[in-house]
């Protein structure tokens, strides 16, 4: 069950500084449903405000999965990176290679609610395209919003964020049909042969679970909103997953 925001200070978030929920989240990820609906939304949103993404940040990155995705389309000339978590960023290493290796992606080890990283990232700015994949719901609402604040300030004019995200219930009904929803498409992706009981149990079990701050979708649009993005709009929404976005204004 998600912690909802505001209900707790304690952190919890540096769970995923953990090898083993690193690497527990790897083993489930290809179960969280809707992934290729969700990418298809964001190449779309991309395309439709007319960007051509040759700098990219990627926040609370993981392996860069995204910015891989993102890369298929758009042969970014750099990407940077941000994520605290070192086995992450392993996998991040793993995925890309490094500098030496002719990579053009920057791996900045940062905690989302510091500030100790974004001169790294303003160097190497400003950016086409801010994008985060299920991380900026681990921080605390006013952290969200404060995040959303300085992502105006690395973004070009008519640059665009596309947060894909896991937001919260309207009600326990939906809650409940969204956990029946998780659980049943993370059993069916280890196919047939696979032990449900042990994997529901893994899933419901798993220690990350603790540190989602869900928040409202329209709550977080009408942040962007507040902070001067133009074009909001959640594109895609099934129960909690979901796709919103907005860019700023053309110079
Ligand atoms: C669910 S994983 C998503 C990873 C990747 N974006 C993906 O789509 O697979 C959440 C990520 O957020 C990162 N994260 C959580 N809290 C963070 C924080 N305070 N600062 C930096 N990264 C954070 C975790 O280390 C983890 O890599």
């Amino acid at each position: 069950m998600a912690t909802h925001a505001g209900e707790s200070t304690e952190r919890h978030d540096q769970v995923w500084q953990r090898p083993a929920v690193a690497s527990g989240y790897h083993d489930i990820r290809d179960g969280v449903p809707f992934v290729e609906a969700q990418f298809e939304v964001m190449h779309r949103l991309l395309d439709a405000a007319g960007i051509r993404v040759r700098k990219l940040l990627d926040l609370g990155s993981g392996d860069g999965i995204v910015t891989a995705v993102i890369a298929e389309r758009h042969p970014a000339e750099c990407a940077v990176l941000v994520d605290f978590s070192e086995p992450m960023m392993a996998a991040a290493h793993a995925r890309f290679g490094s500098e030496d290796s002719g990579s053009k992606v920057d791996f900045v080890v940062g905690d989302l609610r510091s500030a100790n990283w974004h001169d790294r990232v303003v160097a190497a700015g400003p950016y086409d395209a801010v994008i985060s994949r299920y991380a900026i719901h681990h921080l605390p609402d006013e952290d969200k919003r404060a995040l959303y604040m300085e992502v105006v300030g690395w973004l070009v004019p008519g640059g665009m964020f596309v947060s894909i995200e896991h937001v919260s219930s309207a009600s326990e009904l939906y809650e409940a049909a969204h956990d029946r929803l998780m659980s049943g498409s993370v059993v069916a992706a280890d196919g047939a042969d696979a032990d449900a009981a042990a994997i529901e149990n893994r899933y419901w079990t798993r220690e990350n679970a603790q540190a989602n701050i869900l928040a409202p979708v329209d709550v977080q649009t009408g942040w962007l909103i507040d902070i001067g993005f133009v074009d909001v709009d959640c594109a895609f929404k099934a129960f909690e997953l979901a796709v919103f976005s907005g860019r700023l204004p053309d110079a």
